[in-house]
């Protein structure tokens, strides 16, 4: 007996797991060793700079498609900034559209950081075989979601990256957004075992999609000084700061410090009329700082699990165990009914 949830089906996969998308770093060969062990890996969004999204985009997927069997996705943020987004999906489309195998493959796009509806028209519109999941942070948005897409994520705020001004943790995210909403969930933000595969299933996801457990893997491209930090840090050891497009939850440390807590939403808005191109320059520097190894002087993005995560195991070994874990959990939890 395993697990198996309609998520499964939606996507082809053998285990409701997502791996999360973590730009603008590369999750290539992740996405690769994801998809190999049974679950959905995302390419992500890559514009680190001096790269051409678009460009990386197509190798990305080029690369998934000789070095693993089986399907995955690709994210790409919709902000009103992120200029290159329209681009992106024009590609996914054209891709799809000249190469069955690739249309076999690339089941799904995740879009976050933006609004749903343009995605979703377009999609819609010019390939309406393709999954479209959208990165939900509040019930509010979930709902708007579940009008627009075929699937939500629910994303806490315990997660790493970027975060809502909202602040709504994964467990009143996820059980709300399942009572309100049609569309299947996937619950994100702060899972890293089997106990939270089984939590967020009993929450009323269909199955999980997890970014800093991941990023303590061997396969993961991130550099090692990157996974040596998240495995000595503690639950506490995360901040939300103010990133140049909104809070990002990273470890703490000197670049953390010197930016300090989140804003509020008012100072916020001052701090992004004033965003100039120097300035989305600067913080990309800093995040090719972190990649190329310096965890000091740039965003360290990580959710707060990784007080929980304490192995660089391989992504197989780390599914086999979650997956095992979860379907005790279940089977405890079944024991309790008298
Ligand atoms: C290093 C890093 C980079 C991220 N970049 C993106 C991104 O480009 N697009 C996106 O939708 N989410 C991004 N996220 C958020 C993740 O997709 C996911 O929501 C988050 O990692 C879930 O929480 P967890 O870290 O507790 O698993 C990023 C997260 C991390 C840790």
């Amino acid at each position: 007996m395993t697990i198996k949830t309609p998520l499964c089906d939606m996507l082809g996969i053998k285990h409701p797991i997502i791996q999360a998308a973590m730009g603008p770093f590369y999750t290539t060969k992740l996405c690769c060793a994801v998809v190999n062990a049974g679950a959905f890996g995302i390419i992500s969004h890559t514009n680190l700079l001096g790269v051409d999204p678009v460009k990386e985009m197509e190798k990305n997927i080029r690369y998934v498609m000789e070095n693993c069997k089986g399907n995955f996705g690709v994210n790409i943020r919709v902000a009103r900034i992120q200029i290159d987004a329209p681009a992106l999906m024009e590609l996914i489309v054209k891709l799809r559209k000249e190469d069955p195998e690739i249309k076999d493959r690339l089941k799904m796009v995740v879009t976050s950081a933006g609004n749903p509806k343009p995605p979703a028209q377009f999609f819609k519109e010019k390939d309406k075989d393709l999954l479209l999941f959208h990165v939900a942070p509040t019930l509010y948005h979930a709902m708007k979601v579940d009008g627009l897409c075929d699937g939500i994520i629910c994303t806490g705020y315990e997660g790493g990256g970027h975060q809502s001004y909202e602040r709504v943790n994964t467990t009143v995210l996820v059980t709300e957004a399942a009572r309100h909403c049609k569309k299947p969930i996937v619950a994100c933000g702060g899972f890293s075992d089997g106990r939270g595969i089984a939590a967020a299933l009993a929450m009323g996801a269909v199955g999980v999609q997890m970014g800093t457990r991941f990023i303590a893997t061997k396969e993961c491209e991130f550099h090692q000084n990157y996974k040596d930090f998240i495995v000595r840090s503690r639950d506490s050891d995360t901040m939300v700061c103010q990133g140049a497009f909104g809070p990002i939850r990273l470890l703490k440390n000197k670049y953390a410090e010197e930016h300090g807590e989140i804003l509020s939403r008012d100072e916020k808005m001052a701090l992004e009329a004033q965003l100039d191109l120097e300035a989305i320059r600067e913080d990309n520097r800093k995040y090719a700082l972190v990649y190329e190894g310096d965890i000091d002087n740039g965003p360290v993005l990580c959710g707060q699990s990784c007080g929980n995560i304490d192995d660089i195991p391989t992504v197989k070994e780390l599914i086999e165990r979650m997956v095992k874990e979860a379907e005790a959990e279940i089977r405890k939890l079944n024991s309790y009914l008298k």
